[in-house]
């Protein structure tokens, strides 16, 4: 018998890769939480590994705002070089928009910016796509609420062997690539106009071509490389790098609610493939969640506050509209067996909470549990439509008073139970609290267990 004790371990003096993952339906605050995170200065590079621009990750700082689709979060430190995975999906028109809006805040990020070149290109009929299938899928009541920014149109694609990569754009055969896929999406938009009457705005193609094509040129001075090569050297030379998750666990293709998912995956799993980097790479797996739950799309959303004046309560009070997309987010109860479902997917160690200043009520449930036919299950439903029922806690809500606060001392005692009562629920996993959110500053959180 072959013994092998050897651990695949890092070397010495090895750099490593801490990861941020949104522990719920997406929107819990993972911009926030990077640019608090980077701060430590203990990382040289952001580095997006999946999703594309159907992210919106809101940066404040003072009444300055910038909601990054494409770009990470780590802008606003001019010393964090920025990074576009293989594992992204990347929408040019929307990526050159950021560059010159953060150029207008005064940050200019292309020295400073690194794209996969085996990252996929979203093409100007994908978004179309991505309306036609939804047209589709709405016959049948399914629709799945997108953000129309093409995603799943470019992942399959990718996954039929027949997109385009950003590297593709210094090859000579671009152009010819480029017309025989646009050949065929436009024969299968025409399928979805004459099978089922999708409506196809010839003009809006005309338009969206024109900018994807200008957007194309504009990205011919960018760093586009081989990502992984790069990182492997930064990690080699002892720098660390923050992996930046968009969407959330509940999201994930494989392990949410199929079909009212994302096209990717979302798991920590996905940073070494999405990156190009290895498993032993990684160290510190931080989850994201808010105070309550948001959802945003189709599908079941079992937590949902049953009565729509606390629902709108909820969305007024914490801003509740997508980054995105500027529709309003469902809101619902803290749901704890949906969490403790992400956590064990994801390994989650280190969680942020957001939203604590936001509390409109006296009273709250949490979920603690989802039924079936009047059965508590114990394993997570493959489809979120087969659950009957919730099972809920009714305890104190905490408040709106802890807007802004900064130091644990000044937090009041209703938060601080809400806090250990979340602890409590939580603490046969290995996690631990570590900065609660108090507003949508930069400077708006508190350390709570770091
Ligand atoms: P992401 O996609 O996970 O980065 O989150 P989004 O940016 O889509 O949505 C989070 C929203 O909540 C943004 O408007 C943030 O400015 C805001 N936000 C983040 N943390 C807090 C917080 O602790 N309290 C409040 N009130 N707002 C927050
Ligand atoms: P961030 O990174 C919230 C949702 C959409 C839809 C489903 C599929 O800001 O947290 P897609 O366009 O990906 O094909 O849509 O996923 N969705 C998000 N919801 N936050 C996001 O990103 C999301 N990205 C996609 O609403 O239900
Ligand atoms: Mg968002």
């Amino acid at each position: 018998m072959i013994k092998n004790t050897q651990k695949a371990t890092p070397k010495d003096g090895q750099g490593f890769i801490d990861v941020l993952v949104g522990l719920q339906w997406g929107d819990e605050g993972k911009g926030k939480n990077i640019d608090e995170l980077l701060s430590s200065g203990i990382y040289s590079g952001v580095a997006r590994f999946q999703g594309g621009a159907n992210a919106g990750h809101t940066l404040k700082w003072g009444d300055k705002t910038f909601i990054g689709h494409i770009i990470p979060s780590g802008c606003l430190h001019p010393e964090v070089e920025l990074y576009v995975g293989n594992g992204v999906v990347v929408d040019v028109i929307s990526l050159v928009k950021e560059i010159k809006e953060l150029k207008n805040l005064g940050f200019d990020i292309l020295p400073r910016l690194y794209i996969s070149n085996r990252a996929k290109l979203v093409s100007y009929l994908h978004p179309f796509l991505d309306q036609a299938e939804e047209s589709y899928r709405s016959k049948g009541g399914n629709k799945i609420g997108t953000t129309s920014r093409g995603i799943g149109p470019s992942y399959a694609d990718s996954r039929a062997r027949r997109g385009l990569l950003m590297g593709d754009i210094n090859f000579s055969d671009f152009e010819q690539k480029e017309k025989n896929l646009s050949e065929l999406h436009m024969n299968i938009l025409d399928m979805y106009k004459e099978k089922y009457g999708f409506e196809i705005d010839e003009e809006k193609i005309k338009e969206a071509k024109a900018k994807w094509f200008e957007a194309i040129n504009e990205i011919k001075k960018l760093n586009i490389c081989d990502l992984s090569f790069l990182i492997q050297q930064k990690l080699n030379e002892g720098k660390n790098i923050l992996a930046e998750g968009a969407q959330g666990i509940m999201l994930d293709i494989d392990f949410g609610d199929y079909p009212n998912v994302t096209s990717s995956n979302i798991l920590p799993a996905n940073v070494c493939l999405g990156l190009g980097i290895p498993n032993n790479a990684i160290r510190d797996i931080y989850g994201v969640m808010k105070a309550y739950t948001t959802k945003v799309g189709g599908g079941d959303f079992p937590a949902r506050i049953k009565d729509p004046e606390i629902e709108n309560l909820f969305q007024v009070s914490g801003s509740e509209y997508g980054a995105t997309t500027g529709r309003p987010r469902m809101c619902g109860w803290l749901d704890l067996f949906a969490l403790r479902y992400a956590i064990g997917l994801s390994g989650v160690n280190k969680i942020f909470i957001n939203k604590a200043d936001i509390c409109p009520t006296d009273k709250i449930e949490v979920v603690t549990g989802y039924e079936i036919d009047g059965k508590v299950i114990e394993e997570f439903p493959l489809r979120l439509n087969q659950v009957t029922g919730v099972k809920t806690e009714k305890i104190l809500g905490w408040g709106n008073s802890n807007y802004g606060v900064s130091d644990v001392k000044k937090v009041s005692s209703a938060l601080i139970d809400y806090l250990n009562y979340l602890k409590n629920k939580l603490s046969d996993l290995n996690v631990k609290i570590v900065t609660v959110g108090t507003g949508p500053d930069r400077t708006h959180f508190f350390e709570l267990d770091k």
